[in-house]
């Protein structure tokens, strides 16, 4: 990715006050493919207005289908959908444009789509998804950079994952609404995003129990109904918030978040010594001066979610004493503490631990953007450090993150972005 701005940050003021947070990237991303599974058009709402939902738009435009979007709201009329590929460029634009595949497959029995791009941060293949595709009885694979599906007639079937894969849940759920029959997904992921995506699809006719369990049944149906649903708040926009409040020594309040889908991370800030209050859909974060080291390691869910490993261990930086952060779901998760050494840190990294000595302050420094979480890290860093810090490829953070420099202007962030020369 190449930016033509640059975000510059000057740090050391506390965060405070009350900020909104947005809808999920992560449901969104699945919510509009899962539109062209519907007979009817049907409308999202409280969609994130960012760089991936506008790919989305793009995408679905390109099979034909009618898309009305406005930042926040889509309608999708996917009648006049006449195609199953995805342009190369398309599917580079984001990880998520492999639902594609389970959400044609499941409409019209054929996919054609280019592994997808997005965020570098491991190998990230897509096995476990074309293993479930086949056990429905399609012909999945990939030739030349295309993944392929292909089924005359799909036929519900037992899908076992190897691991717990979110995009391999959701994919799988997709292709199996409209299948024959009933589909069982054991060692399914249980993230929030998953429940949402069976909501939506459950709103429109669908018959998907156990979301949110590691057993999840899919009874096919043959019709689905218009509806309008909204999506559920950001659960990682809502962490790196929280975490930035405890990074700047700040008192934020997030409103329109869901407090238990927090309580990883809500779990480590006390640990911490910060304090955390949990509202009905609200979260306070009140920082405190003497907060204490603390060890992490990545989890599914409910454990602690690897896209909140980077903005956390940035905020470890300057927490006294030692921190351990250990990362197992992706391999390639810590080079954002490369950049953050560059402001001053004291950091090692082995393989896939990072062991984090607490320094009094960072400083400012240019530093660039690898992915996104990795962007969210380093304007956690540069809140944190004296002086201007320079962020480099913030387009991967609009991938994922509304408006961020508005909110955090708000809270009393200095934070602007200007054209690179
Ligand atoms: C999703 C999230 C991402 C988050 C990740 C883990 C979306 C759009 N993205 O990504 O923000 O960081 O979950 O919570 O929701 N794996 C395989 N084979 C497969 C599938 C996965 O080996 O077929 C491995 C991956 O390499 C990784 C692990 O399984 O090590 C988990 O990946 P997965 O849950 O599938 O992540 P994504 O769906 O890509």
């Amino acid at each position: 990715m190449i930016s033509k701005d640059r975000m510059l940050i000057t740090g050391g003021n506390a965060l405070e006050g009350s900020v909104q947070v947005s809808g999920g990237k992560n449901t969104a991303v699945a919510v509009i493919p899962a539109t062209l599974l519907c007979d009817e058009p049907c409308t999202i709402e409280n969609l994130p207005d960012i760089e991936d939902v506008h790919a989305l738009v793009d995408i679905l435009t390109e099979l034909g289908a009618k898309v009305d979007y406005e930042p926040g709201r889509m309608t999708v009329d996917p009648r006049t959908v006449d195609s199953h590929e995805i342009s190369y460029r398309n599917a580079q634009r984001l990880r998520a444009s492999y639902y594609l595949l389970g959400a044609l497959l499941g409409r019209c029995g054929n996919a054609k789509v280019p592994t997808p791009g997005g965020c570098e941060i491991g190998s990230r293949p897509v096995d476990q998804h074309l293993k479930g595709f086949q056990a429905l009885g399609a012909e999945a694979g990939e030739i030349g950079g295309i993944l392929t599906a292909k089924c005359d007639a799909l036929t519900g079937g037992d899908v076992f994952f190897d691991m717990v894969t979110v995009g391999g849940t959701v994919n799988v759920i997709l292709a199996a609404v409209k299948a024959r029959g009933t589909t069982v997904i054991y060692n399914a992921a249980k993230e929030p995003h998953i429940v949402d995506v069976a909501n939506f699809l459950n709103s429109m006719g669908a018959r998907i129990k156990g979301a949110g369990t590691d057993t999840i049944r899919i009874r096919g149906v043959q019709n689905l109904h218009t509806t309008t649903y909204a999506v559920i708040p950001d659960q990682i926009e809502t962490g790196t918030l929280m975490i930035a409040a405890a990074a700047t020594g700040g008192d934020v309040t997030i409103n329109g978040c869901i407090p238990t889908h927090m309580d990883a991370l809500s779990a480590k800030l006390l640990e911490m010594g910060v304090k955390v209050m949990d509202y009905d859909d609200a979260i306070r974060v009140r920082s405190i001066e003497q907060r204490r080291a603390i060890n992490i390691k990545t989890q599914v869910y409910p454990g602690f979610p690897t896209d909140l490993q980077q903005p956390m261990s940035a905020l470890l930086t300057t927490v006294k004493g030692t921190s351990i952060v250990q990362e197992t779901i992706f391999e390639q998760r810590l080079r954002h503490l490369d950049e953050i050494r560059r402001m001053g840190a004291h950091v090692r990294v082995m393989d896939r631990t990072a062991i984090i000595e607490g320094v009094p302050e960072l400083y400012g420094a240019p530093v660039t953007a690898t992915d996104l979480r990795a962007g969210a890290a380093l304007i956690i860093a540069g809140l944190m450090a004296r002086g201007v810090t320079e962020i480099y490829e913030p387009g991967y953070i609009d991938r994922g993150y509304e408006h961020i420099e508005d909110k955090l202007r708000s809270l009393g962030a200095v934070i602007h972005r200007e054209p690179v020369e």
